[in-house]
């Protein structure tokens, strides 16, 4: 596909999905519509023209652009930091009562694997849990709390599993008394505007498709939604560097905490 191809290509996936490709990574996003359509068709420019006329593949298109792949407690170790100080120290900080947002929750086990560590930690009923994507149908999966396969539910301990999931003929599925703690809303990250107050905002695997330029701006929108000691929890391939880091401190791991509060604390001293 050549340039004037690409920039046809991105101005009609705009039009018919919505999507703004221009803040997706171009070589990575190229090459994955290259190799979708040379699948299809051998040409183009064709494909280009009619492309919003078949319903099922503008559903592919959306999926293979937006990349749905998620776990429960994906990346186990940032999971264990999360559950053993990060967390703990939060919930000091907040009186056991947590504002969290699930940012990109795709079909919902990152908000429900928070959900299940709030459950232990006994702050589940006294905090809020706001989940979004701007994929519809996979928030609508997560919505129904699954059906999830028992090759997705791997990352469950057995005794989560049957705390807070219901064996079904389709799957499991998350039992009410935790599906209903989650909210679940469409919000387009490069687009919406953000709700403010989070104690906690977890986005993970989805600022990696992002231009750097992109991501440093979400980065410290993401920032501004925090309280000022909250902390943002980004995925494993993510890190935070150069003016990324700007206004936050470093915790180890995929951790950094809202440096706003240091200012606070200052000035009262
Ligand atoms: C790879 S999944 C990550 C899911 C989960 N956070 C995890 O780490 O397992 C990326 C998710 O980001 C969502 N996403 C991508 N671009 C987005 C945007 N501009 N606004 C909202 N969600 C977006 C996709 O729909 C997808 O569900």
């Amino acid at each position: 596909m050549n340039d004037e191809q690409f920039a046809r290509l991105k101005a009609r996936l705009q039009q018919v999905l919505g999507l703004d490709l221009e803040a997706y990574k171009e070589a990575q996003m190229r090459r994955r519509l290259t190799t979708y359509i040379s699948r299809l068709s051998d040409d183009i420019d064709t494909f280009i023209a009619e492309l919003g006329k078949d319903e099922a593949q503008l559903k592919e298109l959306r999926d293979m652009i937006t990349i749905n792949v998620t776990e429960f407690f994906r990346d186990e170790a940032q999971w264990a930091q999360l559950r053993s100080t990060v967390l703990p120290d939060l919930l000091e900080r907040g009186r056991g009562r947590l504002n969290i947002w699930s940012a990109g929750c795709s079909t919902g086990q990152e908000p429900y694997s928070i959900a299940m560590y709030l459950a232990e930690a006994g702050a589940l009923d006294k905090s809020t849990i706001t989940a979004t994507d701007f994929d519809r149908e996979a928030l609508g999966k997560a919505k129904d709390g699954g059906p999830y396969s028992a090759e997705e539910m791997k990352g469950v301990p057995r005794a989560e599993l049957t705390k807070h999931f219901d064996e079904t003929p389709e799957g499991f599925v998350a039992k009410a008394a935790l599906k209903k703690t989650i909210k679940f809303r469409e919000v387009n990250l490069l687009a919406d505007k953000f709700s403010h107050g989070y104690d906690l905002v977890v986005c993970r695997n989805v600022m990696i498709y992002f231009k750097p330029d992109v991501k440093g701006d979400l980065v410290q929108r993401f920032r501004k939604t925090l309280k000022p000691d909250g902390v943002l929890f980004i995925g494993a391939t993510e890190a935070l560097l150069g003016d990324d880091l700007a206004s936050f401190n470093r915790l180890g791991g995929n951790f950094y905490r809202n440096s706003d509060g240091d200012e606070a604390k200052t000035k009262a001293a």
